[in-house]
């Protein structure tokens, strides 16, 4: 049989995330291969011992209560944790206006879901995270994409774009304002609060995707509060978090704050996709937090210390190993890096030369949701390979350079 599908489908655009994933060894997956490709915690931060402690109580003590069909909106105790944790970075929000997600692509969809109609405009930053993108592909949305510099999202030019007559008011604003995947800078304080006045006057819903904010690398305290602590952020601002980046991806757990107004809306929603997410592992996640051997924040701290050491030996390689035309960005946490090569090299070609050297690294070119930037722009990730072999994979990237200018 001819299966007919769905126009977005058979028209849309390309997916990016399809494009990176079209070749597994872009993930790091291949003998000797090199993974400065996907956005994967390193995978010697996941804590088994842990984990298996906490699954194993939550079929033991918990299992009768945990395993029936459960709450749309995730477990109490789960949503309390969260609230907690939350409110250290000074986020308050109340358990009832957490909702628990099947992974925080989950919740980018959702919110799409419940405020967009076909075709409805959906701001991003230049570059973005190509993961979302795939979120909303449904609606066949367009998007204004505003630049991204060294302090984050150019708020001035979107401010100016929304002032022109022939912009159609955006459904939402999607950004990272915390060491964006994939440019890994951040958006500063004073721009947040000038984002935050923007959403006033424009009355705009903005989505907050925070999976790399608590991997800041100098002092004990976070160094730019989220957009979500700040004040009149409460009505604007999703905050959508996850576990996937502090504990690991594959068991795909995470949450959204949202404005009591919009519960409603997303349980519906999320009632159309899976009714709820895995009780035990929202059980276990809630004993491993509890568990008094084992201490999370430590654990995320050791992350700090991990990733910090990670993109200090990237930085270092990219020093001594390419010259002046090639220019990065120095993230202060998080997981990624942007390097420009020089003008009228192809990130594409590059990419491509460099897996044959035995190092996977993305094209800028997935990053930008027009699909018109990024082309003489790569993406690095640091988080999932030692100092040593960044320092191997950097020469091997220098090869491939040499291999596409040839
Ligand atoms: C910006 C961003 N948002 C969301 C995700 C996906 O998170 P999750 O595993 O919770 O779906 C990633 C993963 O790479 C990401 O970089």
């Amino acid at each position: 049989m001819r299966h007919r599908l769905a126009t977005w489908l058979v028209e849309g655009p390309e997916s990016a995330t399809d494009r990176a994933l079209a070749n597994p060894a872009a993930l790091g997956h291949g003998a000797d291969l090199i993974g400065f490709g996907g956005g994967q915690p390193a995978v010697e931060t996941y804590p088994l011992d842990a984990l298996e402690r906490a699954y194993a109580q939550a079929i033991r003590d918990s299992g009768a209560r945990t395993l029936p069909y459960g709450p749309t909106q995730g477990l109490p105790a789960l949503r309390e944790l969260i609230a907690e944790r939350l409110a250290g970075r000074g986020i308050h929000a109340a358990p009832d206006n957490i909702v628990i997600l099947t992974g925080s692509v989950q919740g980018l969809h959702i919110v799409g879901r419940i405020t967009l109609d076909r075709g409805d405009t959906i701001v991003t930053e230049a570059p973005t995270f190509m993961g979302a993108l795939a979120a909303w592909e449904q609606q066949q949305p367009r998007y204004l994409s505003i630049p991204v510099d060294e302090h984050g999202m150019r708020v001035e030019l979107l401010q100016e774009a929304l002032t022109r007559p022939d912009q159609p008011h955006p459904g939402f604003v999607y950004l990272l304002p915390t060491f964006q995947n994939p440019s890994g800078v951040s958006l500063s304080r004073e721009r947040r609060v000038e984002l935050l006045d923007v959403a006033r006057e424009h009355n705009l819903l903005i989505i907050e995707d925070d999976p790399y904010g608590e991997f800041w690398f100098e002092g004990e305290r976070e160094p730019i509060p989220p957009l979500r602590s700040l004040p009149g952020s409460e009505d604007h601002v999703v905050y959508v978090g996850t576990f996937s980046k502090i504990l690991a991806p594959g068991i795909r757990l995470a949450y959204a704050v949202v404005d009591p107004q919009l519960v409603a809306p997303i349980l519906r929603s999320k009632r159309g996709i899976d009714f709820h997410t895995d009780t035990l592992l929202q059980q276990a996640v809630v004993h491993l937090a509890r568990d008094v051997g084992f201490d999370l924040d430590a654990h995320v701290r050791k992350g700090r210390q991990l990733y910090r050491a990670r993109r200090d030996a990237m930085l270092d390689a990219l020093e001594t190993t390419f010259n002046s035309d090639t220019r990065w960005t120095r993230p202060d946490g998080g997981f990624f890096m942007w390097l420009e090569l020089p003008k009228g090299m192809s990130g594409d070609a590059v990419a491509s030369a460099a897996l044959d050297q035995g190092v996977a690294v993305f094209p800028g070119s997935l990053f930008f949701a027009n699909g018109d930037g990024g082309a003489n722009g790569l993406r690095l990730s640091y988080s999932n390979t030692t100092p040593e072999r960044i320092r191997e994979g950097v020469e091997r990237l220098k090869r491939g350079v040499a291999a596409a200018s040839a």
